[in-house]
């Protein structure tokens, strides 16, 4: 079992550069099922959930090659239409899979993903939108079995925004027969790259407005090259570090409008964040931080999968701050990790209460899901003496070498262990 080892204290400089989507690239391998021809990827991060996603391509009979940051996928035909339950539960966004199985091959068998770590995450909306485009669902045995002849356009309103719903939703929609129109439409900017690498494969999506995708369905798609838009999330962590750790360096490969909403609560915490070209943030930490209330949103909206992270930073603000996470139900998990570390931190329903400052004293704390590990390792750069941070595979599923990438800016943290 690996584990982090972070000495709190140093102020941190220089330069990180961040790695793309993994909310991205997770539903561009799964497009690769739309077509025969080749899909190639750029800037694919080398996290854990890309394997995951990979060895499910590979299950269905594609074939799928992976160099550095790139990507290279075919899918001529499938060896199986079955997503099984031990790869849904190592990644729910496994379900990226049943939109464009069910569209190009009529099937699709997956695992119903169940809870997880951060919330009860029903999928009852993608299912509906597919049930809306003509296809034949049941749900049995753990299983959502559908089937479908060529599925036809249709009109569909999601009655909550769901960002994997919405890609299902296109993914299946780009090979339907006729027009389909999406409403309430989840507007992430992994949704964004979603569309643009599916209009390069040939299909016919545009936006009439930003809540609306309209589908004009065509008979096939074929291979495309797309460049992975940047990790916001993996930005915005680094943006927190800087501003938590009276840091002072750039954060590079950014889309600043991306982090536009992270951006805008850092700097009222008493950031400063200012642009350096077109691609590029510098941070600074001023070692004083303001307390300020954050309520997660939908795109634009302040992001949750940014909550835990900037709950760290509220907790060396002066004053009582409130966190209100609107997304999922049970994304606190953090709490009590951030509590023995000598956070003062109570969970009222979806608010979680943060007074401060209260000083961190390093010590060995877990993580049960991606975001909230990334939230004690930050936490461990300001925590006196040592912090250790255990089950660090929640980490490694969507930050590429967090460690390396910290101690290139001068962060005293090694990964230990087999
Ligand atoms: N929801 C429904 N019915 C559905 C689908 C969603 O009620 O059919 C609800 C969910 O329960 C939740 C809300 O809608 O309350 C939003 O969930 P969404 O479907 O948008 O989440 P997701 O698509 O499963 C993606 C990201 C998550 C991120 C959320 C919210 C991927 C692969 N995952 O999940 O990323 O937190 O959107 O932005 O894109 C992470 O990277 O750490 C992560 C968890």
């Amino acid at each position: 079992m690996q584990k982090l080892v972070i000495r709190g204290g140093p102020r941190l400089r220089g330069e990180v550069r961040v790695s793309g989507a993994k909310n991205a690239v997770l539903p561009s391998i799964a497009a690769s099922l739309l077509t025969a021809e080749e899909v190639r990827l750029t800037n694919v991060p080398r996290v854990k959930d890309v394997e995951t996603i990979l060895t499910l391509i590979a299950d269905l009979g594609g074939a799928a090659e992976a160099s550095g940051d790139r990507v290279s996928l075919r899918v001529p035909k499938i060896l199986s239409d079955e997503a099984s339950y031990g790869l849904v539960r190592a990644m729910r966004a496994s379900i990226l899979v049943l939109g464009p199985l069910l569209a190009r091959f009529g099937k699709a068998v997956v695992a119903l993903p169940g809870g997880c770590a951060i919330g009860s995450r029903p999928i009852d909306l993608h299912i509906a939108g597919l049930q809306k485009l003509g296809a034949a669902i049941t749900l049995e045995h753990g299983y959502i079995r559908a089937e479908a002849g060529r599925l036809r356009g249709a009109e569909f309103a999601f009655d909550k925004k769901t960002v994997t719903g919405t890609e299902n939703l296109l993914m299946a929609a780009a090979l339907a027969k006729g027009e389909t129109v999406l409403r309430n439409c989840a507007r992430e900017p992994e949704v964004a790259d979603l569309a643009a690498l599916l209009n390069k494969m040939g299909a016919r999506i545009d936006w009439p407005d930003p809540d609306t995708a309209r589908v004009r369905g065509v008979r096939e798609l074929g291979g495309a090259a797309h460049e992975i838009i940047p990790d916001r999330i993996e930005a915005g962590t680094f943006l927190v570090a800087g501003a938590l750790a009276a840091g002072d360096f750039v954060v590079r490969g950014v889309v600043p409008g991306h982090v536009g909403s992270v951006v805008e609560k850092l700097r009222v915490a008493g950031a400063s964040i200012e642009p350096e070209g077109e691609t590029a943030l510098r941070v600074v930490g001023r070692g004083e931080v303001r307390a300020l209330d954050i309520t997660t949103l939908p795109y634009p909206g302040f992001p949750t999968d940014m909550q835990a992270q900037a709950m760290v930073l509220l907790t060396q603000a002066e004053g009582t701050s409130i966190i209100t996470e609107t997304i999922f139900d049970r994304r606190f998990s953090h709490v009590n990790e951030l509590v023995r570390l000598g956070a003062a931190i109570e969970v009222r329903g979806d608010k979680a209460v943060i007074r401060g400052p209260a000083p961190l004293s390093g010590a060995e704390v877990v993580a049960t899901d991606l975001r909230a590990s990334a939230a004690l390792v930050l936490a461990g750069l300001v925590a006196s003496g040592e912090t250790t941070v255990t089950e660090i595979e929640h980490l490694d599923r969507g930050y590429e070498r967090i460690e390396e990438k910290l101690r290139g800016l001068g962060a005293a943290i090694e990964r230990i262990g087999t």
